[in-house]
């Protein structure tokens, strides 16, 4: 942690980070065991593994899990390390088996993890010890969580505790995955999230999404209230007034959830609000029409657009009738991943209903397009030039993140 401690000497508050923080290999191997391993991470949708033996890997860093249904229809998650000599077994991303089999000396387990077996092991080989190693899960409204902590990781239910209207509003349990996309990215994993903090750069990186939304709320609301100057954030709220009451009339939420300074000092950032999409549109959709039936328990679109965000590493975006879940994944010190799922109601049929290239259209232009500045930022700020740069008024978000990212760093 030396280094940690003289890199945060050269940081300034109100700039970016100094360039050592993105190309130091020592310092990414911190932050995967002081942050990343010790988050509740939200990895998929339970709609993915639906019968007994099916199962995902889901890779991050140096870990791969496998989240497999068992017989007994309990789903849980395992390291995916063989427990003879720490081969990977499975090497497909997903599938459906009775057996998991070690493709190196063919041990096999069970969809509940035991060993079932193990050729010529000596006589005193006691099987029931050599299962495979759990990793924490919690399956919570349909969404699969994990945690990579070795140790006891902190409470679920207290941490999910501020979202849980809102996500019980937009009842992903009643879901479906309408489509999936992955977007490899060249760059840091903080230069990802950093970029998921702040919407300063939309009017320049997003015409689609900025065509659809109101640009106040681009201005306001982009990177969640609070990451705009006053005046602006207070007009804004001010315009939506109207929009707020019509809520409560109708009894669909639009509160607003900012972490607390306790949750903050224990290494949490979560974070809900729900806005009106804007300029009379009702979904965030090419054409601002609908393109699925409601999902969760709306009654008739009102055009909102929610936001939750669970950590930096992964939220939840909502209209009335889809939701992408966003997850931001490291991979190595220059290597991340950002991976999106779109949930539709499980009762939804594809091409009558919905189809899948209309639900995904704004967030799948969107993302691509932040790949790419991302990898500008990150192949800039590689530079023997680069110095800090001061944040706008537009990205306090940013520096929010930051001090979210220094406590965790610093926690016990
Ligand atoms: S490493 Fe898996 S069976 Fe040998
Ligand atoms: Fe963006």
């Amino acid at each position: 942690m030396l280094e940690f401690n003289h890199l945060l000497k050269n940081y300034q508050e109100g700039k970016t980070l100094p360039q050592d923080f993105y190309t130091d290999s020592n310092i990414f191997s911190e932050e995967m065991k002081r942050i990343y391993f010790k988050q509740w991470l939200m990895v998929d949708h339970i709609s993915r593994i639906p019968n007994p033996g099916d199962y995902f890997v889901f890779d991050a860093e140096k870990e791969s899990i496998i989240v497999i249904r068992g017989r007994d229809n309990e789903v849980r998650a395992f390291y995916n390390v063989c427990t003879h000599r720490g081969s990977r077994i499975c090497l497909d991303e997903e599938g459906s088996k009775k057996l998991l089999v070690c493709p190196y000396h063919a041990w096999s387990f069970s969809a509940e993890g035991e060993l079932k077996a193990a050729r010529f092991m000596p006589e005193d080989f006691k099987k029931e010890e050599w299962g495979l190693r759990e990793c924490h899960l919690k399956i919570y409204e349909g969404l699969v969580f994990i945690n990579l902590s070795l140790d006891e990781p902190m409470n679920f239910d207290e941490f999910i505790e501020p979202l849980k209207e809102m996500m019980e509003f937009h009842q992903t349990s009643k879901s479906k995955i309408a489509i999936r996309k992955k977007y490899p990215t060249h760059a840091n994993f903080k230069l990802v999230l950093e970029n998921f903090q702040e919407c300063y750069h939309c009017p320049t990186a997003h015409p689609e999404l900025c065509a659809v939304q109101d640009k106040d709320w681009v201005v306001a609301m982009g990177a969640g209230i609070g990451t705009a100057p006053q005046k602006e954030t207070d007009e804004y709220l001010n315009k939506i007034k109207p929009w707020v009451e019509e809520c409560k009339k109708n009894g669909t939420p639009s509160e607003v959830y900012l972490e607390t300074d306790e949750g903050l000092k224990k290494g949490l950032n979560r974070y809900v609000d729900r806005t009106p999409i804007g300029n009379g549109n009702l979904s965030q959709t090419k054409d601002g029409k609908p393109a699925s039936s409601l999902m969760g328990q709306f009654k008739d679109f009102d055009g909102g657009l929610t936001q939750v965000s669970f950590n930096p590493f992964g939220c939840c975006y909502f209209t009335n009738d889809f939701g992408v879940m966003f997850i931001f994944k490291p991979i190595s010190l220059l290597e991340s991943e950002v991976e999106l799922i779109w949930l539709v109601n499980e009762e939804a049929e594809k091409n009558k209903d919905f189809k899948p290239e209309e639900v995904s259209y704004i967030w799948d232009v969107t993302t691509a397009h932040d790949t790419t500045i991302i990898e500008n930022n990150q192949e800039g700020l590689l530079s023997q030039s680069f110095k800090p740069g001061v944040l706008s008024e537009n990205e306090s978000a940013v520096t929010y993140f930051y001090n979210w990212y220094f406590t965790n760093m610093q926690l016990p």
